[in-house]
């Protein structure tokens, strides 16, 4: 019998992740089907009980319900408990397990897809709601050492609390990142929802830079180049559009830009492997999506 997957969220009809475990689904041989479900905004749980009475084995959640998801868990992974939030659920019998594939998925993108080894890298996370939550300990897993910076700085210092047990981390404002350089500087505000730019330091540079020229020492950043170290990393979490953020890291000579659409697919991989403990092919499937 053909096992049941569904993303839920509101709105929904945007997701491009039916297409995208339709295509794992193809490319293993896996005997599954995946549909998208508008959940009420406050009927959440009982959409998903109902689903799981109708033989769902599991779904994938996504704004505005990772917390409620989170909280519907019977059983958490590490990585959920530590971002507070849930993208993935898989029913076995009473138990719901919840777990987190976001960070696990950008990670993997970084490392695997964009060849950019996190161990030992100055990381800028931008942003401390769920987004930042979600990926911080995936992250430090990886052996970046991170500052994370907000608008509301107090929400920065507190998830750097959150996080120090795991690895270097600590918060800050923007002002505070004037004279600071960084090996990759990851936008996981929702800015780019609202076509704006987070407050970032402005260098006086504008040519694309590799890692042969500018001599940085201490992180500090003596000429005015701006943030992005040579051959840094600029990723936007956000996909679909040249967003301002990636728009200004091009101005600003960041040497490697990358938006998430190699995350939004890594994450599937992961939920994919949690229900059906085989993993995807992700690399036709990112590339399909860059088509569409
Ligand atoms: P998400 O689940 O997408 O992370 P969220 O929890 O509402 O959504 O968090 C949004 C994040 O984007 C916050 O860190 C927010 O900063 P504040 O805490 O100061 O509100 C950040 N954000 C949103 N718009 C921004 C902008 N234009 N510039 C900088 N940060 C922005």
């Amino acid at each position: 019998m053909t096992d049941r997957y569904a993303v839920f969220g509101n709105p929904i009809s945007h997701s491009k992740s039916p297409l995208i475990h339709t295509q794992f689904a193809c490319q293993t041989g896996q005997d599954i089907s995946y549909e998208a479900i508008l959940a009420p905004l406050n009927g959440f749980r009982d959409t998903v009980l109902a689903f799981r009475e109708e033989d769902g084995r599991g779904i994938n959640v996504t704004v505005p319900f990772k917390f409620e998801a989170f909280q519907l868990a019977t059983q958490l992974t590490a990585r959920a408990q530590a971002a507070q939030a849930v993208n993935t659920l898989k029913f076995d019998g009473t138990v719901i397990i919840g777990d987190n594939t976001d960070g696990t998925g950008l990670v993997a993108d970084i490392e695997r897809n964009l060849d950019f080894i996190l161990r030992g890298k100055r990381v800028l996370l931008m942003g401390a709601g769920g987004a930042a939550y979600g990926v911080a300990l995936p992250l430090l897993n990886a052996g970046a050492i991170i500052t994370v910076a907000n608008r509301t700085e107090d929400k920065a210092h507190q998830l750097a609390i959150v996080f120090a047990a795991h690895g270097p981390i600590q918060g800050s404002s923007y002002s505070a990142l004037a004279g600071l350089q960084f090996d990759c500087v990851i936008n996981a505000t929702s800015s780019s929802l609202s076509d704006s730019l987070p407050p970032l330091p402005r260098g006086d540079c504008a040519m694309p830079r590799s890692s042969s020229n500018t001599p940085i020492s201490n992180g500090k950043n003596a000429n005015n180049m701006g943030i992005f170290a040579p051959n840094a990393l600029a990723y936007d979490m956000m996909y679909g559009k040249e967003t301002p953020f990636l728009m200004f890291a091009k101005e600003q000579g960041a040497a490697h830009l990358a938006d998430g659409i190699g995350m939004l697919v890594e994450q599937a991989a992961e939920s994919f492997f949690l229900w059906r403990n085989v993993r995807p092919d992700t690399a036709p499937v990112i590339a399909k999506l860059r088509l569409i």
